[in-house]
């Protein structure tokens, strides 16, 4: 989503920002533009499209000064055009800006009757004309924002600049991230920690309610209610150097290829290979008294969540309820005192993830999130932090961030399991050895026979209109991730269904043109699964098997195509056949030349609700 940049520079700034944007430019954008301070005036480019289309208005018409602010825009007041992009503003003061400001109508209506006259269709445009109407009365810049902020109700991040004032910027958060960078007599703002990591890697966060009056020697920070407070300056672990594409195609190729480390990764922090027992750190809570787990996330991760609901219901025995974080939170359920609210998310930033986060905590849940970034709002206002490791993911549709996500509620599952007595250390020992095998049955996967048959296979689905997935138990939620991913990243229509809820609706859709995707390693749930197969089968539709060789031998009779997954433990497999349906909707997105790493309207970090 959105991205921000700021700079206070000693160089000049158009360029420094244009990379910056680039780094952010995973989040999912639309229209980008920059405002830099030349001479007190402000000056500004934009252009609708990606930033390649910035870069060249730049190379045009180049924009000097060393203060300045840029901006990705994911449009969601006004249409993604060179007119709605940012940075905003007037004479007098430029702004950009990520989340909604909710109370914008009201702020224009107000602002338009005091003789202001709005450019844009914006929600950020009332901001930079409320600011611009304090400045015309003759508030000095701090005190026009301190007032400004005050009126403003939503969520945003902001970065602004003023006219006249070469040696100032503020920034504003409530609800949405920012950070705040030091360097040598330079000073930066981001989104993230990602847009500054080459600029400088001391960085300070900005908590909800704060905002930050920055100059060339530093920053000053207040809270919500004005006070000057102070922030912590953390040196962030990531460096420049952490992203590139390598010999890939694109981002997507190159994190589903890294499944293996990942996974792998994870596994050596949480097992211990000699007694083949799960190390977790101390929970500021005690497992064994937990009433009920409540889980919420967004997107692919809510699925690993529903994993996760499975593997702690079956192993730990503990009652275990799920939502995506958008319902969770309106829907205000009642949590049982001591309960442990657990969020699943890459970014740790997604909003409604967040918004159910500060719910729990109302509730009285002790709260654990499981995040990529460490350095995310939600990994700072949770009780218990579980990393999950995968490094940076840019690719917008995540991949190795969800198995990593699946690989650590795993471990959490048998740590749950082990200090609530209902797994043995033998079970564990089998359980973690199953884990340990997954990261070389994953680049099998990747690399293998599994890898020609799903290339082949993506040629038929390239040509559908439509495609179910289907797959019961842990691998119900692979199914939705397998449909999930391949609408998110081809385009193709597909929908991920219990594999016996299949005859209560979706089997209306079989026919020979709709491809059938089933997710059924040997196991338990197999023969149930096979059953349903038949089922589609006898209305004609294409079925494809992804199971294991026993399993693939007995659907021979019915399937259209098969892959053939490494035999494993029913517990692990919806890691590994996680990595194959994401491989599957990558291989499509390929024939279907689409934009795979930034599909059209799909953005990485969701900070708007
Ligand atoms: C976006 C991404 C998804 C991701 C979801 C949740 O929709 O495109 O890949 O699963 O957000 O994001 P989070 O950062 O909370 O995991």
């Amino acid at each position: 989503m959105c991205g921000i940049v700021g700079i206070l520079g000693a160089r000049p700034a158009a360029p420094l920002i244009l990379e910056a944007l680039g780094r952010l430019e995973y989040r999912g954008y639309d229209s980008a533009g920059i405002a830099t301070l030349h001479e007190g005036d402000i000056e500004r480019r934009r252009a609708e499209g990606k930033l390649g289309n910035l870069t060249a208005v730049l190379a045009r018409r180049p924009l000097p000064g060393t203060t300045g602010i840029g901006h990705t825009r994911w449009a969601t007041h006004g249409a993604p055009t060179e007119g709605n992009a940012h940075p905003h503003g007037t004479s007098r003061v430029s702004v950009v800006h990520n989340g909604i400001i909710e109370n914008h109508a009201a702020l224009r209506a107000e602002l338009e009757a005091e003789g202001q006259e709005f450019q844009t269709e914006t929600d950020t445009e009332s901001v930079a004309q409320l600011l611009d109407l304090y400045l015309k009365r003759g508030m000095a810049p701090e005190d026009a924002a301190g007032q400004a902020l005050r009126r403003l109700e939503g969520a945003y991040a902001l970065a602004l600049i003023f006219a006249g004032y070469p040696d100032l910027m503020i920034g504003a958060r409530h609800g949405a991230p920012l950070a705040v960078g030091f360097g040598e007599d330079e000073m930066f703002l981001g989104s993230d920690a990602l847009a500054l990591a080459p600029l400088t890697r001391q960085i300070a966060y900005l908590e909800d309610g704060d905002w930050a009056v920055i100059t060339r020697d530093g920053a000053r920070f207040m809270n919500r209610a004005g006070q000057t407070v102070d922030r912590a300056i953390r040196e962030t672990r990531l460096t420049g150097a952490a992203i590139g594409r390598g010999a890939y195609r694109h981002f997507m190729e190159k994190e589903l290829h890294e499944h293996p480390v990942v996974i792998g990764d994870v596994l050596s922090r949480m097992i211990d290979p000699a007694t083949r027992s799960v190390v977790l750190p101390d929970f500021p809570f005690d497992l064994a008294a937990i009433p009920r787990v409540t889980i919420s996330a967004c997107g692919s991760a809510y699925y690993a969540g529903l994993v996760g609901r499975v593997w702690l219901e079956s192993l730990a025995r503990m009652p275990t309820d799920g939502d995506v974080a958008s319902e969770f939170r309106y829907r205000a359920p009642p949590l049982p005192a001591g309960g442990l609210g657990l969020l699943v998310s890459q970014s740790g930033e997604t909003a409604d993830t967040m918004a159910a986060l500060r719910y729990m905590q109302d509730e009285g849940q002790h709260v654990l999130s499981i995040v990529n970034v460490p350095e995310s709002s939600m990994a700072r206002e949770s009780d218990a932090v579980l990393e999950t490791l995968a490094g940076p993911e840019i690719g917008v549709a995540s991949t190795k961030a969800f198995t990593a996500q699946l690989t650590v509620l795993a471990c959490f599952a048998l740590a749950a399991g082990r200090a609530r007595g209902t797994l043995d250390a033998a079970r564990e020992a089998a359980l973690t050895q199953a884990l340990m095998e997954v990261p070389g049955h994953a680049a099998e996967v990747l690399e293998g026979a599994a890898a020609e048959a799903i290339g082949r296979i993506a040629e038929r689905i390239a040509e559908a209109r439509d495609v179910l997935y289907l797959g019961r138990g842990s691998c119900f939620p692979i199914a939705l991730e397998g449909a999930l991913k391949l609408k998110e990243i081809s385009y193709i229509h597909a929908e991920g269904y219990a594999a016996g809820e299949m005859k209560h609706g979706p089997i209306a859709l079989i026919d020979r043109h709709v491809p059938v995707v089933a997710i059924a390693p040997s196991g338990p749930l197999f023969e149930k699964t096979a059953s349903n197969l038949q089922e589609a089968a006898a209305r004609g539709g294409q079925v494809i098997v992804f199971s294991d060789a026993a399993g693939a031998a007995k659907l021979q009779g019915i399937a259209a195509a098969t892959v053939v997954l490494p035999a494993c433990d029913p517990f692990v497999a919806p890691i590994l056949y996680a990595v194959a349906v994401q491989m599957l909707a990558y291989r499509v997105a390929l024939l279907k030349g689409t934009d795979v790493d930034q599909p059209r309207n799909l953005a990485k970090s969701v900070t708007v609700e």
